[in-house]
């Protein structure tokens, strides 16, 4: 693991935080499994939202309905879920700070995480400005379709990596 990084872990470990969250997974009754299930009812509106806004851009899902509308409807799900994603991972995250900020498979994820938040935000972004702004002109057609693209690998991706944390072992043996 990188100094910061272990600096970072050290650091973690050793703060109140660190205390708390550990008193609230191993003290308070059924705490892990709600927090667990927190993460992944957002995962779900994450799924429900900015991807099916992905796809539909594709051309892949919802043929009648207008992207602007579904922009409008559906992004405040993403940005509701992604601070419950944050605060449900933290309390793991600040428990046992060394598993996962030694894990490749961790990192990986925030890799893909932010460019995933920073595409939300240009195409949020551009179809407030004006309804109809992703279907101007060919050039942002193509534009809103390759953000749509790299978006919906994104968020599946962050997806996956979030699942395959538990299993870096085998990714990436020692
Ligand atoms: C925003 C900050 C986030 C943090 C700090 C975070 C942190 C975590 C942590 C610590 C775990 C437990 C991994 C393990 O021990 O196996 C986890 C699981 C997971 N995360 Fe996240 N996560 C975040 C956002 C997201 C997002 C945006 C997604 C997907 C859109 C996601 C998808 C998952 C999945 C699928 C799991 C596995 C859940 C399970 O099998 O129970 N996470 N996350």
């Amino acid at each position: 693991m990188p100094q910061t990084l272990a600096d970072l872990a050290g650091a973690l470990a050793a703060s109140p935080l660190n205390r708390l969250a550990v008193y609230l997974l191993t003290e308070v009754p059924g705490f892990p499994p709600t927090v667990q299930t927190l993460h992944l009812l957002s995962i779900s509106a994450i799924m429900g939202s900015i991807v099916l806004i992905d796809l539909r851009v594709l051309g892949l899902a919802l043929p009648t309905q207008s992207t602007n509308e579904l922009v409008r409807r559906l992004m405040p799900w993403t940005w509701w879920a992604l601070p419950v994603l944050a605060v449900s991972g933290l309390v793991l995250v600040f428990a046992r700070p060394a598993r996962y900020l030694s894990n490749p498979v961790f990192g990986l994820k925030f890799a893909m995480l932010a460019p995933a938040i920073v595409l939300a935000v240009v195409f949020q972004r551009g179809s407030t400005r004006h309804p109809h702004f992703w279907e101007g002109s060919p050039r942002r057609r193509a534009s809103a379709r390759a953000i749509a693209a790299v978006s919906l690998l994104l968020w599946v991706g962050v997806a996956m990596a979030g699942r395959w944390i538990a299993y870096a072992d085998y990714l990436f043996p020692e």
